[in-house]
């Protein structure tokens, strides 16, 4: 600055002002971005920010505007026509480019229209792994313009068919190897009249059809475009489930206004129709299915489709396909990083990872080892009318409040009581904000263009994620369940998740609806179900303490062949600990925050511990040696 001075014209001295104030402004427009880049060093990318949300936004309400209505299937037909033998989906040996997935999805969507069980519009639930299929048939559900409802393939039993009734679809779609998961729910299905199709040439059971065969002989010729006239902006597209706060898991709603603003998830984050995407993640979730599928649409790039995530085969992958972006979550980028060193760890393509849930120190061990990695960290929920994009690249955080963003979509952080589990309220019944660099939960303000629309089926459930009278009288947020930290940089971190979840392995889990399944057993009275943090490992896994029924006994193995029974891997409770009664707090809440503390240490905890062993298929007692292995790393979960 002091530079800049001595170099401006003295202005008594320069004959003509007009010069002089030009010189003024062109020294501005040049040295003030430097001095604002000192001052504020993320300026700039403030600036590009901004000017990519300006972007999308123009480009989303020209798409709006246009007549037919523009749906992100219409996007596809458009990526299809532009280049219709480029690769789309790669999947094991098989090959697709964008007219093979076009004409796939044709012959899905005739054959399911000749099908009498079947009226286009109607809505179809998905039950079904990554694999090609999983799209055509999705692609071909929004030619007939019917509403996707996409189950999660681990589910079984109580929680198949709750998620099957709440988005009141009439057709069940599943993959061949999910049969048995769907016999075990037949009868259910069978009385209310569902039309159940499976992914094989023949079926022995009465009332499941097989769908292959059919599939195989019908035409690929063109759906009319009437089928699909009845969609408006509002209408349903896709259902995800997450898991409640309570109870079983939800129906988030995506409408198709929300699918089209979704068609900018990679493109926005500077992915284009010559990048690889690596497509690992479950399909099922936000992040496979609108962040992958949806946003690989939108860019016209290919999808290296994976049936899971394997760290073994990650990188080979990668090389194999040219893979230039990939995706990740939190568990993702910690098993790569503890995968073995080899040689060639620097050696491909991927130039950008985008995901979720990155810890600071894995993110630092990750670009070290693997090399010069865009790491694009975001946070978003399904459901949520708040997101962050961490565009600044800097380590550990979900994002940055931008005072546009802000000023678009009104979030702030407020004061949070995490043992009586409710925002702090003042004396006149509003929330408090929580200072810059303090933990607060963060809430979104519900508006036009920050649409909270809720859960199917569900008003219950939709009303609890709402929170009123936050700042002022009468008003509503979406409140996100999450605590959240902004420093002083205006970096924003998470810091944890409130109320009656937890994540692992990538996964929300319910407590309350483990706690269901737990209770439903012989011997269990009472259970109160809490995740607990394990060294070295991302999110909390699941524990229950629990109290046994008068006159019974504890029996391990009935009680692990009950929860395997009855819930995924992720779910079930890895440690059970029993107790003579629940301990309650005074509003009779179940008292979960000491023992979360307590967590599963031997050491402290005087009550009987038992740990989930799949080698014993039991739950045996926890001892001291093994509880010192999992804290040192020797064990993992
Ligand atoms: C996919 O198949 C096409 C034609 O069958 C071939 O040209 C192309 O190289 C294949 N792509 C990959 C990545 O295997
Ligand atoms: C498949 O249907 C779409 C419209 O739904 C149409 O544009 C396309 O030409 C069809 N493909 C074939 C191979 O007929
Ligand atoms: C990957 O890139 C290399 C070099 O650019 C090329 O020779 C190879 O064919 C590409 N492989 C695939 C599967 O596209």
């Amino acid at each position: 600055w002091i530079h800049i001075k001595q170099s401006l014209p003295d202005p008594l001295c320069v004959p003509f002002p007009h010069m002089y104030l030009i010189s003024v402004f062109l020294a501005s427009i040049l040295i003030i971005p430097f001095g604002l880049k000192t001052l504020f060093p993320y300026v700039w990318m403030d600036i590009l920010y901004f000017g990519d949300l300006l972007r999308i936004l123009v480009k989303f309400v020209s798409r709006r505007r246009r007549r037919p209505s523009f749906f992100v299937l219409d996007r596809f037909l458009e990526q299809t026509a532009a280049h219709p033998d480029k690769p789309f989906i790669l999947f094991e040996n098989e090959n697709y480019s964008y007219t093979d997935t076009d004409k796939w999805s044709n012959k899905t969507a005739n054959a399911l229209q000749s099908h009498p069980g079947y009226k286009p519009g109607d809505t179809v639930a998905l039950f079904m792994g990554n694999e090609p299929a999983f799209l055509f048939t999705w692609l071909a559900l929004a030619k007939l313009g019917s509403p996707v409802a996409l189950l999660n393939h681990n589910i079984r039993t109580k929680s198949l068919l709750h998620c099957f009734n709440c988005c009141k679809a009439n057709v069940l779609i599943a993959a061949s190897e999910l049969k048995e998961a769907v016999e075990d729910v037949l009868p259910s299905l069978i009385e209310k009249g569902v039309t159940i199709l499976l992914m094989t040439k023949h079926c022995d059971t009465p009332g499941i059809e097989s769908f292959s065969d059919k599939l195989d002989k019908a035409s690929d010729t063109p759906l009319p475009r009437f089928l699909r006239s009845h969609i408006a902006y509002k209408s349903p597209a896709v259902y995800i489930y997450t898991s409640g706060t309570t109870g079983l898991p939800k129906a988030a709603v995506v409408n198709q206004n929300r699918l089209l603003t979704a068609l900018a998830a990679l493109s926005s984050n500077g992915v284009t129709s010559s990048d690889v995407i690596y497509l690992n993640l479950p399909l099922y979730h936000t992040a496979g299915f609108i962040i992958g599928f949806i946003g690989s649409i939108e860019a016209g790039s290919t999808i290296i489709l994976k049936r899971k995530f394997s760290a073994s085969q990650f990188w080979d992958d990668c090389r194999k396909y040219n893979v230039t972006v990939v995706q990740y979550i939190g568990e993702v980028m910690r098993y790569l990083c503890s995968t073995p060193k080899t040689e060639n760890d620097k050696d491909h393509k991927v130039r950008l990872a985008i995901g979720n849930g990155v810890r600071a120190e894995i993110w630092r061990e990750f670009v070290n080892r693997f090399g010069d990695i865009q790491i694009r960290e975001f946070y978003a929920s399904t459901e949520g009318n708040v997101g962050f994009v961490n565009y600044a690249g800097k380590i550990g955080a979900i994002g940055r409040v931008h005072f546009f963003h802000q000023k678009l979509f009104p979030f702030t952080l407020i004061k949070y009581d995490t043992e009586r589990d409710e925002p702090i309220r003042d004396a006149n019944g509003l929330c408090v904000e929580s200072p810059k660099g303090d933990t607060g939960l963060l809430v979104s303000k519900i508006t036009d263009i920050a649409p909270f629309v809720g859960y199917a089926q569900n008003e219950d459930q939709t009303e609890r994620k709402r929170l009123r009278n936050v700042l002022k009288k009468g008003d509503l947020y979406f409140n996100s369940g999450d605590l959240m930290r902004i420093d002083k940089d205006n970096f924003i971190y998470f810091q944890d998740r409130v109320g009656d979840t937890f994540r692992w392995k990538g996964e929300n889990v319910a407590t309350n609806e483990v706690s269901d399944i737990l209770t439903i057993s012989d011997c269990l009275k009472e259970a109160n179900v809490y995740g607990v943090q394990v060294p070295g490992h991302e999110g909390r896994i699941g524990m229950a303490a629990v109290t046994v029924k008068e006159g019974a006994q504890f029996d391990g193995s009935r009680i692990y062949h009950h929860v395997v029974n009855y819930l995924p891997s992720y779910a079930r409770p890895r440690f059970i600990r029993i107790q003579n009664a629940v301990e309650v707090t005074g509003t009779f809440k179940q008292m979960k925050v000491k023992l979360v503390e307590e967590s599963f240490d031997p050491g402290r905890i005087q009550d009987p511990l038992y740990i989930l062993d799949d080698k014993e298929k039991s739950y045996i007692p926890l001892r001291s040696q093994v509880y010192s292995s999992i804290i040192s790393g020797n064990i993992k979960l």
